[in-house]
């Protein structure tokens, strides 16, 4: 070959690398700016009495061949307290609004059934209340987070159940609690006053639930040393019409709380959801960008609520959030059971990191549900149990629970599918207690590896480590046969350069850095 030509090709390939090459995506952090603190109540979870999340899920039949406290299924809650579990709520969802609690009391064989109308039609035995779930709290050492029925349920009934938990002294429901077993109050504090109250809690208009609110809120008495945070019932989704009549109507005092309801669901329909593993890209590039949606809805909530209260009293509270997709074949359509894949892992990732970024409002979320239900953490097949692709991203990002949010700017490049596209990356910074700084980084492109290149002002440091949750197909899930296909590992992939930290974030990956 002649000189020129070889000079041509080595001209025409440097070209094509540059061409081709990414230019790294360049995060912007200041600790001078760390000043929120991010909830560690943003890390909760929620466990209905709907199909096996309960029964046979975290409550199981006593002849079941594995480690037990009474009913209690504890590699269940020693999972969960490897996560630091903060707070679970309880008893629903739309269970809440049909649930009494004076059936779920005293001895477990004269408690009376119930059907659970709202979830596959089913009896109840009531045989898990109160007691045994302040007990599987006191296993998790989380906070519960209570539900109170007011669709179904009277004042009295809910006051009573209020001084029922935390009461100190001598009263008709304390003595109750005593006689069944419990001496001291629990002294709860995170209580919700109804749920979805515009839907199955009652089908109210806000303007009737606003002052319903306002009459059970008063009722529900704060006892000696056990003040309530009191939870309204909030909208769904993007109808902010809900909240800026709750945020009208209701006094700040009276109100620490008002809720938030946003599922993802992969077709973006309520009818035919996709499946929980069986979907192509664009249901996969769909997905996400109902996902991301979450931050948008944040923020429109946010701005009605700093309407009212600019100095951001009443707390946001998403206690229902994850992706919503039709049943496994051949499972119980009301029980709501579904797998759990890498696209959950980015779901989980990249609202978590929506959540750190807006906790100057967002104080409290649940993810929908903790064992057995919708985007589960923990699935179980008789003695068998797995941790999902969730799971390990909890597991990623509790090093962010009640640490200082580092705000961060930057620019994502585009995943782009056809003619749409959607940010690839997204990230969110926090300081702790000792001075480590963690970074979480999702990328969702499915395709191409995505570098970052990060300058860091006010920081000591002297090294990076982390760990990455990935895995090639967006598809990809843990079964019973193969439970750890997807796990946490440690990243190689990040190096300190000078004061620069440099990251390669290969496709469809959660990643958690930790400078210090
Ligand atoms: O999480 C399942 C259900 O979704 C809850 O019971 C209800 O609040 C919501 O509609």
């Amino acid at each position: 070959m002649k000189k020129n030509s070889l000079l041509f090709i080595f001209l025409i390939t440097v070209c094509a690398l540059k061409l081709f090459a990414q230019t790294p995506v360049s995060l912007n952090l200041n600790t001078a700016e760390a000043k929120e603190t991010i909830s560690k109540h943003i890390y909760g979870h929620f466990s209905e009495h709907l199909g096996r999340c309960i029964y046979d899920g975290f409550w199981i039949d006593s002849t079941m061949n594995v480690p037990k406290h009474d009913r209690i299924r504890m590699d269940i809650v020693e999972a969960l307290k490897k996560i630091n579990i903060p707070n679970l709520r309880w008893p629903g969802g739309c269970f809440a609004d049909e649930y009494h609690w004076r059936d779920g009391i005293g001895l477990r064989g004269q408690r009376p059934k119930m059907v659970n109308t709202n979830w596959g039609g089913v009896t109840e035995d009531n045989s898990f209340g109160t007691h045994e779930f302040m007990e599987l709290c006191g296993l998790l050492n989380c906070e519960p987070y209570i539900a109170g029925n007011v669709g179904s349920g009277t004042v009295e009934e809910m006051a009573k159940w209020v001084e029922y938990f935390n009461f100190d002294g001598v009263s008709p429901m304390a003595n109750l609690r005593k006689q069944n077993g419990h001496e001291k109050p629990w002294k709860v504090s995170l209580w919700g006053v109804g749920n979805e109250s515009w839907g199955c809690g009652g089908n109210m208009t806000p303007e009737y639930y606003s002052d319903l609110f306002k009459r059970y809120a008063t009722y529900a008495r704060d006892y000696p040393g056990a003040p309530l945070k009191k939870i309204a019932s909030g909208a769904s989704d993007w109808n902010t019409s809900w909240t800026e009549v709750m945020m009208k109507n209701v006094p700040a005092g009276l109100m620490w709380g008002l809720s938030l309801h946003y599922y993802t669901l992969p077709t973006g329909k309520w009818g035919k959801k996709g499946s929980a593993t069986v979907f192509d890209e664009k249901e996969y590039f769909n997905t996400m960008k109902n996902c991301l949606g979450m931050d948008e809805v944040v923020k429109r909530h946010a701005a009605v609520m700093d309407k009212y209260d600019p100095q951001k009293k009443v707390a946001l509270v998403v206690d229902e959030w994850g992706v919503w997709t039709d049943v496994e074949p051949g499972t119980n359509p009301g029980f709501l059971y579904q797998q759990n894949t890498m696209r959950d892992a980015l779901i989980a990732g990249s609202t978590l990191n929506i959540f750190n970024n807006h906790c100057d409002r967002v104080r409290v979320a649940n993810l929908a549900q903790t064992v057995n239900v919708l985007q589960a953490l923990i699935l179980t097949d008789k003695e068998k149990m797995l941790l999902t692709p969730t799971y390990h991203v909890f597991d990623l990002y509790k090093v962010h629970m009640d640490a200082k949010l580092i705000p961060i700017r930057f620019t994502s490049p585009d995943y782009v599918l056809g003619d749409q596209n959607i940010p690839a990356v997204n990230a969110s910074a926090s300081i702790d207690s000792k001075g480590a700084v963690h970074l979480s980084l999702v990328n969702l492109d499915p395709s191409k590896k995505i570098t970052v290149a990060t300058a860091l002002t006010g920081i000591k440091w002297s090294g990076v480590q982390g760990q990455i949750v990935t895995s090639p197909k967006f598809n990809d899930y843990n079964s019973f046969a193969n439970p750890d296909k997807i796990r946490p590992v440690k990243f190689t992939g990040a190096v300190k350069k000078g004061d620069q930290l440099n990251a390669e974030l290969p496709p469809l990956s959660v990643v958690m850095l930790e400078l210090k």
